[in-house]
């Protein structure tokens, strides 16, 4: 294994997934040496945590100065992150950004063209669709690579949340000006398609979609919440909501060069709306041999189904399922693995890649990915507009 432990971090954001970032990092031994956002607020996570060049009034270009950072992880709301980028690459750090990439693929465009023309000696950048790096979705995309479930036929799946049931839930990604045109799906639908993607070793190709908004109408407080927060039901106003609270969509993936998954089939239900489910990121892939059924909820275990012999759970740590996952798992089977240690196997993929001199293969999400999601997303707006197939 490549030592990571050369290279600093600085991260932007300090919300509900910036510490996660953090947390991740410090757990594989990272040094964390900066810390930006608001000053109140990036003074706060840095005494937390122990970082010691804190960059206030969301000054990102300060931090990219610092001599001191090599890796910048952007974790700031959807709207500030390809500005964010593109200014990190510039000054020759390499990124982890959260997703989606971008507000559109027009701006996403600009990042994979920055990547691009930094070619081999250019910065590593990331995508942080994290799902990749659970070792159940690892294994699966083994065992789908190498046979085990025979020719894929179709895959169905659902990522149900539930935190913006009520009209008095608020959060910045409601707004389609903050966060993108599409919000459930943008939001949360799009780990799912990155994550089925990454199993079947293939992109989607054309979309069929229906979006829904529940609440036409929400009430918000006047200032801003942080995700995952309570609002106070005193301060609030009515407003007008223009993204999508659940969907339907339907996917047809191209050619995996493995030679078992072409043209499937794939629809998936998004929902932020579905009372009772909290983090559920759910699908089963369907094969001619078995099939395999996962959710985020309980991610130390896989089912596979065989039509006739006996179904099995698989679990983590356990023979059958440790071998093709044992760099992207730390603790034996029992103990669970679960949402904080798929951040720091996605951080120990990048960071061993940048370490490496990218000799290790780049299994998590790069720009091009991140785009596609984005361009993913604006064909889903259009087919639900249009009811019809969009090709992406
Ligand atoms: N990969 C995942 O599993 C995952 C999970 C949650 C969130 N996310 C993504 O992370 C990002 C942040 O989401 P969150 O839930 O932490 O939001 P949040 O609202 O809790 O936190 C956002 C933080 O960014 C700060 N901020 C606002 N504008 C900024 C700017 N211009 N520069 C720097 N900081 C700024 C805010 O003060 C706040 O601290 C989003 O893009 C979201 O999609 C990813």
């Amino acid at each position: 294994m490549t030592s990571l432990h050369h290279l600093r971090a600085g991260i932007i954001g300090t919300g509900f997934i910036g510490p996660v970032h953090i947390e991740a990092l410090k757990r594989l031994g990272i040094t964390v040496n900066g810390i930006c956002g608001s000053s109140q607020s990036a003074r706060h996570t840095g005494e937390l945590w122990g970082i010691p060049e804190v960059y206030g009034d969301y000054d990102h270009e300060a931090m990219y100065a610092s001599p001191n950072i090599d890796v910048v992880h952007v974790t700031s709301p959807n709207k500030a992150h390809v500005q964010q980028c593109l200014k990190a690459i510039e000054m020759g750090k390499h990124v982890v950004c959260e997703k989606p990439l971008g507000m559109n693929s027009k701006e996403t465009a600009l990042v994979v063209e920055a990547v691009r023309k930094g070619g081999k000696k250019g910065p590593v950048f990331a995508v942080n669709y994290v799902c990749r790096f659970f070792p159940a979705i690892l294994q699966m995309r083994a065992m789908v690579a190498r046979g085990d479930l025979g020719r894929i036929i179709h895959v169905q799946g659902h990522f149900f949340q539930d935190w913006l049931l009520h009209e008095t839930d608020y959060n910045w990604r409601l707004l389609a000006s903050e966060g993108g045109k599409l919000r459930a799906v943008g939001d949360i639908g799009t780990h799912w398609i990155d994550a089925v993607s990454f199993v079947l070793g293939t992109k989607a190709t054309s979309v069929f979609a229906h979006l829904e908004t529940f609440h036409k109408t929400r009430k918000r407080p006047r200032s801003q919440v942080q995700t995952f927060t309570k609002t106070d039901p005193k301060s609030l106003i009515d407003y007008k909501v223009d993204t999508e609270d659940f969907g339907s969509v339907m996917l047809k993936f191209g050619k995996a060069s493995h030679g078992y998954a072409s043209g499937v089939h794939a629809n998936a239900s998004i929902s932020q709306v579905a009372a009772g489910w909290k983090c559920s990121l759910s699908f089963g892939i369907y094969g001619t041999k078995a099939s395999v059924r996962w959710d985020l909820q309980q991610p130390n275990e896989i089912i596979l189904g065989r039509r006739d012999e006996p179904n099995q759970i698989l679990q983590r740590g356990t023979p059958g399922f440790l071998e093709d996952v044992a760099h992207f798992t730390d603790y034996p089977s029992g103990h669970p693995e679960g949402f904080s240690d798929c951040h720091k196997m996605q951080y120990r993929a990048v960071y061993e890649h940048i370490a490496s001199n990218r000799k290790t293969e780049p299994l998590f999400a790069t720009a091009a990915d991140g785009h596609h999601e984005v361009q993913l997303c604006e064909a889903i707006l259009q087919s639900s507009r249009a009811k019809t197939w969009v090709k992406v």
